[in-house]
């Protein structure tokens, strides 16, 4: 793959990422977010996080399968995505959900009870927090820092996935088939995982021993 084909991918995946953020845009502003705009805006920022963090999760696989090491590039943007979609979704709960759009009205204890008690909060919450060091070691400063132990950090990345797949999960009262099809796409990419991890190990032990 040349350098110029990685930016038409880059651009194109760019747009795609940035779709559902402008939809959302354009419908608050027309208003057309069906009857329960707010649960419309929740929904949607969270399932685009959710489906963006699970292609950042792919495109290793991808590019162990291709051949096309450049591929790798794209990695950073979409985790990038990923966590801003996060973000607002968060935010939008700590905003209209816990109605705190003034400080004064915040109360960070009747918070911090959601997330007791309310188990699919928990793990939306671990999932964002297992997000949050990734997003914030992303530069290249800090990639430079971290060395070796920023490959291991992004560890985080199933867990952030596997937290989102079990909050879907957990969120839908009517079981439906959709956050368990997110769950199985998670499940082969954990897989294709700890195969490529194998076969490099196996190499390792070949080059040892040649
Ligand atoms: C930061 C803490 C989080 C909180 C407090 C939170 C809260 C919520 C709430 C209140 C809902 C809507 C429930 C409903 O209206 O029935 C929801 C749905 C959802 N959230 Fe989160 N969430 C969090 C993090 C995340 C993260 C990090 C992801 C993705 C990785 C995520 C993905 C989803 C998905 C996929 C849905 C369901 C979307 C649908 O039904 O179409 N959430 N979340």
């Amino acid at each position: 793959m040349s350098a110029g084909v990685l930016r038409t991918v880059k651009a194109l995946a760019w747009v795609v990422c940035a779709w559902p953020g402008a939809d959302l845009f354009y419908n608050t502003y027309w208003g057309d977010l069906g009857v329960n705009p707010v649960e419309t805006l929740r929904l949607d920022t969270g399932e685009a996080a959710l489906v963006i963090l699970l292609c950042t999760l792919a495109v290793t696989p991808l590019r162990r399968l291709t051949g096309w090491n450049r591929l790798q590039g794209l990695r950073r943007m979409l985790g990038l995505w990923a966590f801003f979609y996060a973000l607002v979704h968060l935010a939008l709960y700590i905003l209209l959900e816990q109605a705190c759009l003034y400080w004064s009205d915040c109360r960070l204890s009747l918070i911090v009870d959601d997330v007791v008690k309310r188990k699919f909060i928990l793990s939306g919450m671990v999932s964002f927090l297992a997000m949050l060091p990734l997003a914030l070691t992303s530069t290249k400063g800090w990639i430079r820092r971290l060395g070796k132990r920023w490959q291991k950090l992004h560890r985080l990345a199933y867990l952030a996935g596997a937290a989102g797949v079990v909050h879907f999960i957990w969120k839908t009262k009517v079981p439906e088939p959709k956050p368990y099809a997110y769950g199985a796409i998670l499940v082969l990419l954990l897989l294709a995982r700890v195969v490529i991890a194998w076969q490099k190990k196996r190499a390792a032990a070949a080059r040892n021993a040649a």
